[in-house]
């Protein structure tokens, strides 16, 4: 019910997927991709049932993240399209990277994203699921206002590192989903400290402004993930970390990001019932 002001367009609801949580960042390269596999993996490791979509068009990363190397022609008649989404490690994944060559999807424009996402978001049998965790590109361009738009998103998680100009675009992220009435679940703090081998934490950065945007801006603090030169590694081997060592230190913060992020997403209750939209 929209009774004041500008008429929102209607949300296109996604047949049997409870919750869609996206994961979002104002600045690029803080870590959301990662966050956001790591975060699917560690719901389904605590027995959900998760799909993870990449809304980064241009610049997919799950292909790479969770090792699937096979490349699909959704033009060609011959393309069985029921593979999609593809399953691994438990999950279902879609992304722009199993259907064309990235090179490919840097030609186009805005429309094009929008036509994409959408037909990921509601063309792709996504069966049941508790999960669908959305990996958006970096800032506030057409994926994320297209995905805000369409999606019945449950709520946003904004990734940040502990640097000042990454707080500053993570504000500019909290405040796009504020605009479009998506709530935002929390923040979560990445590279935020360093474990040596001796156990010990290292503060490379300086830690903490994750912790303190979130008291600002009167959101929740999800949880800090600290930096180790595994998590990269894991990501480019295609077998994200909490899967490949799930008693790793950051495997374990993981782990608890997934707890807190579900227990945000219990307290916001069952989202309303959308109609669908035939398109
Ligand atoms: N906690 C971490 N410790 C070590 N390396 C990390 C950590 N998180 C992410 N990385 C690495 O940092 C790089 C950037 O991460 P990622 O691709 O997830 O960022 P992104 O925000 O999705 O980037 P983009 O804005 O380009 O989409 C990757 O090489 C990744 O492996
Ligand atoms: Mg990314």
């Amino acid at each position: 019910m929209h009774s004041h002001g500008q008429q929102q367009p209607q949300k296109i609801a996604i047949p049997g997927v409870k919750h869609v949580v996206a994961v979002a960042s104002g600045k690029g390269g803080v870590g959301k991709s990662t966050v956001a596999a790591n975060l699917a993996l560690s719901l389904l490791m605590q027995g959900r049932r998760v799909g993870l979509l990449d809304a980064d068009i241009y610049g997919p990363s799950v292909p790479i993240m969770m090792g699937v190397n096979q490349v699909w022609d959704p033009n060609d008649p011959n393309t069985d399209m029921s593979v999609f989404p593809i399953e691994k490690y438990g999950l279902k994944l879609m992304s722009m990277g199993f259907w064309v060559k990235p090179e490919t999807a840097m030609i186009w424009r805005g429309p094009m994203v929008a036509k994409y996402l959408t037909i990921f978001l509601t063309q792709i049998p996504w069966g049941e699921l508790d999960y669908l965790v959305i990996d958006l590109p970096p800032g506030t361009g057409d994926a994320q206002l297209t995905l805000t738009q369409t999606a019945p998103l449950s709520g946003a998680v904004i990734v940040t590192t502990p640097q000042d100009v990454s707080l500053i675009d993570a504000r500019k992220g909290l405040e796009m989903f504020r605009k479009v009435n998506v709530p935002v679940l929390g923040i979560v703090e990445n590279m935020s400290y360093f474990v040596g081998a001796d156990g010990k934490r290292y503060e490379i950065f300086r830690h903490g402004g994750g912790k303190k945007l979130a008291q600002e801006a009167g959101v929740p603090f999800l949880g800090e993930i600290p930096i180790d030169p595994q998590v990269a590694e894991s990501g480019d081997a295609g077998d994200p970390i909490v899967h490949r060592v799930p008693d790793h230190t950051v495997s374990k913060s993981y782990l608890a990001l997934a707890g807190v992020v579900s227990e945000q997403i219990g307290k916001m209750g069952t989202p309303t019932e959308l109609p669908g939209l035939q398109l």
